[in-house]
Parts: structure tokens; sequence; C-alpha cells
């Protein structure tokens, strides 16, 4: 439970609201595939925090990334014509270069070099790493360093990328990346798929959590009971400001080294983009989101329908056995839970309980991260030398007497090496 004011300053992001700019500031954002432009190809627009941009790949396959309004008289500059290292606006014919200059100005007659320098363009800093452009869209003149996650230092065939939008605020995805309570209910149906790795009577059993706090985040430890007084210790984390790592499988089972990353970016206050990083630290990435064989990568789980359909939920499939009603995939029913919690959900109304924990220190690590960026204190996951390419869930069998902390540091981890990025 929140008060109101806590769960306007956790969920909105858009103008000067502080949880936003703090975001902005401090954090890159993960924007768009990289394979979605092309040089001289269609620009493409993009919301987040409330604001358009249009992003495109230039002649030379450089990454433009500007506000969409065109300086001029705010034509959309996805309109606009992408060619020789620069977009034109269509409407009078500006030309801005990939690097966000003024170059040509066609209806100024009198001195239009002074003009074009004259203007200032919206445009941002982007990077692009395993496959993925990451833009910087704060206002501090030196982006903070790229978070060097252990994904982002593998070859790019080794990490899949999939992305959907989904209308409902950001802090409901974030919240759901490091549930690991509905895990085994909610998607009971697709369990089967993990059985070798995650033995479903396990992960439907009642969570005991604990929580230890980092300079990333925290790490947020399931503990179920198992026959014989043994029990099954189990890491996710959140990294600030919305990574959620979940759960993995057991360390001898096929796939071990398979991992995953949740990114839930504000698209505004009412919307929002979830990025799942998939990624296997050994070999190359195989296609192992559940229950799923044909989809579109950058639109990957589409809502199935809104309050009105009952979200799209299909109650003959429950009458036929399937848990949820939700068959297309196991995100779809996350987000259609999602949606159904509401735009922005009432938090004054919940009623928490023990398997909460995590949830909980989400939202106050967040919110706290706000209040400090308010007050001129460096937020968590902003200060230098955190080494993010460590955090990786894991998960351990402990027996009677151990010491469940001890297990899971001892679990193999298959890490790969560090890398910095600048
Ligand atoms: S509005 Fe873009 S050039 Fe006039
Ligand atoms: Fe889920």
């Amino acid at each position: 439970m929140l008060s109101e004011a806590d769960n306007q300053l956790l969920c909105r992001v858009e103008g000067d609201a502080p949880m936003g700019r703090m975001l902005r500031d401090n954090f890159w954002v993960p924007a768009i595939r990289s394979a979605r432009l092309e040089p001289d190809g269609a620009p493409i627009r993009l919301k987040f925090f409330g604001d358009d941009y249009v992003v495109f790949r230039s002649t030379d396959g450089r990454v433009g990334f500007f506000d969409e309004a065109c300086p001029h008289r705010r034509a959309s500059m996805a309109l606009g014509r992408n060619e020789g290292n620069g977009l034109r606006c269509i409407f009078h014919g500006w030309k801005i270069d990939v690097s966000g200059k003024v170059v040509e100005m066609p209806n100024e007659h009198r001195d239009p070099e002074r003009m074009c320098a004259k203007v200032k363009v919206g445009h941002y800093p982007t990077r692009e790493v395993v496959g993925m452009v990451w833009v910087y869209l704060g206002a501090k003149a030196e982006p903070p360093p790229l978070q060097n996650f252990e994904f982002m230092t593998l070859p790019e065939e080794h990490v899949r990328i999939l992305t959907v939008d989904i209308p409902c605020n950001w802090i409901n995805s974030v919240e759901a990346s490091i549930d690991d309570a509905h895990v085994g209910i909610l998607h009971a149906s697709f369990m089967d798929v993990y059985k070798d790795r995650r033995p479903h009577e396990v992960v439907a059993g009642p969570p005991a959590y604990e929580v230890d706090q980092h300079p990333y985040g925290f790490q947020g430890t399931v503990l179920r009971s198992l026959p014989g007084g043994r029990s099954m210790a189990s890491s996710t984390h959140f990294a600030m400001p919305w990574f959620g790592f979940t759960s993995t499988g057991r360390p001898d089972a096929p796939g071990a080294t398979r991992r995953a990353v949740h990114v839930a970016i504000p698209i505004d206050d009412y919307n929002y983009r979830q990025v799942f990083f998939s990624y296997d630290v050994n070999s190359p990435a195989e296609n192992f989101f559940a229950g799923a064989t044909e989809y579109d990568q950058d639109n990957f789980a589409p809502p199935l329908g809104g309050p009105e359909t009952v979200w799209g939920q299909d109650r003959e499939a429950m009458k036929n056995g399937h848990f949820s009603g939700f068959l297309s995939n196991l995100t779809s029913e996350d987000t259609a839970i999602q949606m159904s919690q509401g735009a922005i959900p009432d938090r004054t109304h919940e009623v928490l309980c023990s398997s909460d924990k995590a949830i909980g220190f989400m939202r106050h690590t967040l919110i706290q991260a706000a209040r400090d960026y308010q007050a001129g204190k460096v937020p968590l996951g902003a200060a230098p030398g955190i080494d993010w390419s460590k955090i990786r869930s894991r998960l351990a069998f402990v027996e009677p007497g151990e010491n469940w902390r001890d297990k899971l540091a001892a679990a193999p981890d298959f890490r790969v090496p560090a890398v910095a990025l600048t």
C-alpha cells in the first residue's frame, strides 16, 4: 500500500515529474532494435516520457535521434526525407544532418548560413550495443557511462531482443518482473516448458522472501521448502532503474547458461515499452520464449483486448484445462493482468502480503531515488564504479543446516569476463 502522493511520485514520468527527470538524467534508454533502422530508410517515431522523437539511420550508417517536431514550424520529421547523412523536412526543405545541425534552409533568402547556425535542434546521443539503439535523453552535458550489463558484453548473436508496447504504467511491469510469487500460479499452464529447470510443484508453493540491498538496487531471494527439510533458494534482481533479472533454472539443467532481463521503459504515464533481452552466455541464443512459435520481434505479445472483452480471455480454453485463458504466450498473461490493474493502479487500496516484500522494496527504492534527485543528491544506481556485469540470478538447493546465502554465492554462474563500456 502506498499513499496517493507516493504512488504519483512513483508512476508519473512526463514533463517535470521528478521520477521522469531522474530517469532521463541518469540512465540510457534501450529505445529500438538496431535492425529496424536502414541507411536512408524511413525514419521511425518514438515516444518516451511523454515526448515525441524521431530516429533514423543515415547514409553512412550512423543513428540520428531528434525531437520529432521540425524546428521551423513543427511538421513531423518522421515525414522527412532521409538522404545525404541527414533528415530533410518535406514542408520547406530544412535539412538537419545526423549530428543535429541545420545545414540547409532553402526557404531563407537573406543569410541562410547564419540562420542555420542559430537554430537549436533537440538531438540526443545514441550508442548501438548488442543490436539495440540506446539513447541518452537527459540534461547532463556529459552523459553517464552505459550500464555494462553482462548481456551487453556478449557477441550480438548470443542475445535475442523482443519488444512490445503495452497500455499501462511502467511500474506495473517492473513489479511483475521481480514478482516470483506469481510465476507458478498465473503461468501454471506454461510451466511444463520449464519443468526440468524449475519443478512446478516447487515454484507454486508459498515463497519466503529475503531482500539484500546493493548499490545497483537489490537482490530478492525466494526461499521455498522442499521435502526432507531441504529448500530451494532462487534469486531475482532489481537493477536501477527498470531492469528485472528474472529467476533462472537449476544450474545442472539443460539451458542453464540462459538468462533473461526484463525492462519496462515509460512511453508516457499510461503506456510503456517492454523489452526482453534473452541471452545465452555460451552460445548463440535460440528462441526460448515459452509458448511462442512465430511472433513479431517488435510486437511480440500484443494486447489481446481491453476491459470490454475481459482483456481477450478465452473461457473455453479454461474449461478445457488452461489455467489463465491466455493461450498465445506467457507474456500475454502478464500484460492482461497489468492492464487489468489499471493504467495507474490505485495503490492506496491494496492489501499486501509477505510475498510482496520485493515489490514494496522496489517501490521505495525508486521513490527514494526520485527524492534524492530532487534534493540534488546522487540517486541510487548513478554513482560511478558500479559493476553491473556481476548481476545475475542464481538457484541453489540448500540442505538442512546450510546457509542459503553461501550456497547461492557458490552456485555456478557461467560468467563471462566483464567488459567496460564507455
Ligand atoms: S516545418 Fe519543417 S521546414 Fe518548415
Ligand atoms: Fe509473469
